[in-house]
């Protein structure tokens, strides 16, 4: 969501605009009601941002433990009929930095937990001997709460019916940083279709907060060539929080 987003007056406006036009209107409606107010460009107040954060670590966790119960609830589509577990997360809710992935694996939804097989065991070493942080630092979810069959590709439909419990998420943190795994996590939350070899390596902005593009540990694990540039895309992030190297990295 880089310049715009569903939450964006200015795009409300313009798609007010828009739809008055294409129903035929010539000119702009009378009625002052309806007319879309005046927006300054330069002073928008964005009401997609996601507030800096003021809730406790107590209240995070309240909002997070509540928020997995619709989680474990949810019955939006029909990926709730294979699960084994809904995949919530791992990690910790007060983290300045959360990694958002695709969707659980085979391992996940076995454990009912984001990240554990052999792709979360790369995340897992990028953590903590890339960054030198714990796992317990950071915070892992996914952008669908339940395995796809076969590992598949999330459908858009269920993208679409899983993506407010991200957001939720997103906002109970409000990180000081979004690292997305890959392409579905990136084109999901950046709404673009934009390749990852455009999209990696730059920051951009979801709802106000810094956000990095890298590849998914899964695809590293298929075409290690490629961990240099991930781990280029992992020490901007380790900038952008005032993190040292390790010794060892
Ligand atoms: N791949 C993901 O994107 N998420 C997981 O939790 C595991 C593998």
């Amino acid at each position: 969501m880089s310049s715009e987003s569903p939450h964006d007056p200015r795009r409300a406006c313009i798609q007010q605009l828009e739809s008055d036009l294409f129903l035929g209107a010539k000119a702009l409606p009378l009625d002052r009601a309806k007319v879309p107010q005046p927006v300054s460009l330069a002073a928008a107040p964005d009401e997609s941002r996601i507030p800096p954060n003021t809730m406790t670590a107590q209240q995070k966790r309240q909002a997070m433990d509540a928020l997995e119960e619709q989680v474990k609830a949810c019955q939006k589509c029909p990926l709730s009929q294979t699960r084994t577990n809904t995949v919530f997360c791992r990690g910790n809710p007060g983290a300045e930095l959360v990694f958002v992935g695709e969707a659980p694996g085979y391992y996940e939804d076995q454990q009912g937990l984001a990240f554990v097989g052999r792709a979360g065991k790369l995340l897992d070493d990028i953590i903590t001997k890339g960054m030198g942080l714990s796992p317990d630092d950071v915070y892992i979810c996914n952008v669908l709460k339940c395995r796809p069959p076969s590992n598949r590709d999330p459908g858009s439909t269920e993208m679409v019916s899983c993506l407010p419990y991200l957001e939720r998420q997103l906002e109970i943190i409000s990180p000081k940083v979004i690292c997305c795994l890959g392409r579905i996590a990136s084109q999901c939350l950046l709404e673009t279709r934009a390749p990852m070899k455009e999209l990696r390596g730059q920051w951009h902005t979801y709802r106000g907060l810094r956000t990095m593009v890298t590849y998914h540990p899964a695809y590293l694990l298929r075409n290690p060539a490629d961990k240099k540039k991930s781990w280029l895309d992992i020490q901007q992030v380790m900038a952008e929080l005032g993190l040292k190297r390790p010794k060892t990295a």
